[in-house]
């Protein structure tokens, strides 16, 4: 009944488009970690949406979108999102945010800014967002959340926070924010979101007692995990299967499908190790061809190819219990594919992924090589209608990885999609 779709990489692996294909059979859709870091792309009738923060499931009219617990929520970010749903002909009245949820403040940017600059050549990479510095006030319990915002102890919450953060922005020898202007400008936010905040845990709850489906809609990655992700160029959350969990309130057992999603090949973007990396002609290829630039931040992502040892550890740590893979097309334009299938790591293969600094750093891939030039797989709406080449190379995958791969992506629009059961 609860199926769950994470990133199996670096993210930007795609989970938008299998988001909304497999929103189709649920009732609700659950985001339950990050904030508008994230950027989720969907092509539907001719329009493209980028969702930010609003599940994607959202564009099913008939599914309820929540935002969990565990996301952080920029209000002025949410409150355009709204706005250009609405312009779009969606209602909205779908959606319910938890009043657990964090808010993100305009100190939060001002810090995520400041720090980053501070970290000087060791920079992380952030989008900026104010994401780390909100969960660092989540767990040192001076947040405030949804409830919070629209409840009359906001103000005085406020005034303490930001006498608080201004002595830290005068340190870094930054101007101190106004209350007034801060204040003004939430309380505007608080009562245009009023009506969206709610108990989305006893939602949910209340849904799988009356066994309706919930698709948990994942943001980031497994290797941008707080934990399990190359510390610290990682996000401050948990996108692996655990933050499912505390980030809804739904309990393990509950948990059906798990989708890893990833793509052909693979990419990153911000800082931080990437075995699989081409720093080359065809990583550019690559990133043109997959018109690689981040949906949140514009910056060119970073590209190699597929990395097998990763894919296993994301099936591992999060229970992936079926592949979906994107940009098939993409790689189908190139005359050679390669393929990570271990590591070289001081002189030994390697086939686990190990977070450690000093093995991520000097890992060197091992690769096998498949033939290119699919030709146009554009038409193509079965599995079988693949040319051998293309069969090839996901067959090997899913050899590789013990998994099968259900859904491949042939294209950017909703429909451009092989289902395989
Ligand atoms: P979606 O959901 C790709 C990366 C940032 C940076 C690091 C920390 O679209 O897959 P943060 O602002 O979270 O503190 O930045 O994490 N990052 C992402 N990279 N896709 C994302 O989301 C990301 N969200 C954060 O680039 O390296
Ligand atoms: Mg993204």
């Amino acid at each position: 009944m609860v199926d769950v779709v994470l990133g199996s990489f670096y993210g930007d692996e795609g989970k938008g488009k299998i988001i909304d294909y497999l929103s189709k059979d649920a009732q609700y859709a659950v985001r339950f970690s990050g904030g508008n870091n994230a950027g989720h792309t969907i092509e539907v009738n001719g329009k493209q949406f980028v969702f930010h923060l609003i599940p994607s499931g959202i564009l099913n009219p008939k599914v309820k979108a929540i935002l969990g617990n565990g996301v952080v929520i920029d209000p002025k970010v949410l409150i355009e999102e709204i706005e250009n749903l609405k312009a779009n002909g969606y209602k909205v009245d779908n959606l319910y945010i938890s009043e657990k949820a964090h808010v993100i403040f305009p100190y939060h940017l001002i810090l995520d800014e400041l720090e980053e600059e501070m970290r000087g050549s060791k920079k992380i990479g952030t989008t900026k967002r104010g994401i780390g510095p909100a969960y660092c006030d989540k767990m040192e319990r001076c947040g405030i959340r949804m409830e919070d915002l629209i409840s009359t102890d906001f103000k005085e919450m406020l005034q303490r926070n930001i006498k608080n953060k201004n002595k830290i922005l005068k340190a870094y020898g930054y101007f101190e924010l106004d209350f007034e202007s801060v204040y003004r400008d939430y309380k505007k936010y608080a009562e245009i979101l009023k009506p969206y905040v709610c108990d989305t845990t006893t939602m949910l709850h209340k849904a799988i007692k009356n066994q309706e489906n919930i698709l948990c809609e994942g943001a980031q990655a497994t290797l941008l995990d707080i934990d399990f992700g190359s510390y610290p160029f990682v996000t401050s959350s948990n996108p692996t299967i655990g933050g499912v969990s505390t980030g809804s309130g739904i309990g393990a057992k509950y948990i059906n499908e798990v989708y890893g999603v990833m793509k052909a090949y693979s990419s990153r973007v911000g800082e931080g190790p990437y075995v699989t990396e081409l720093k080359d002609e065809t990583g550019d290829k690559i990133r043109e061809l997959g018109h690689e630039y981040g949906a949140t931040t514009k910056r060119p992502r970073r590209c190699g190819w597929l990395d097998i040892v990763a894919l296993n550890y994301a099936i591992m740590l999060n229970g992936i219990t079926a592949l979906a893979m994107n940009h098939l097309d993409t790689v189908g334009k190139l005359e050679t594919i390669k393929l990570c299938v271990a590591y070289e790591y001081l002189g030994q293969r390697e086939e686990y992924f190990r977070t450690n600094k000093d093995f991520l750093n000097n890992a060197k891939p091992i690769y096998e090589e498949f033939p290119g030039n699919f030709g146009d797989i554009s038409n193509c709406q079965t599995y079988e209608e693949l040319p051998l080449n293309a069969k090839k190379y996901i067959e090997r995958i899913e050899e590789l990885t013990n998994t099968k791969i259900k859904m491949i992506g042939i294209g950017p629009k909703r429909e451009d999609m092989i289902i395989r059961d």
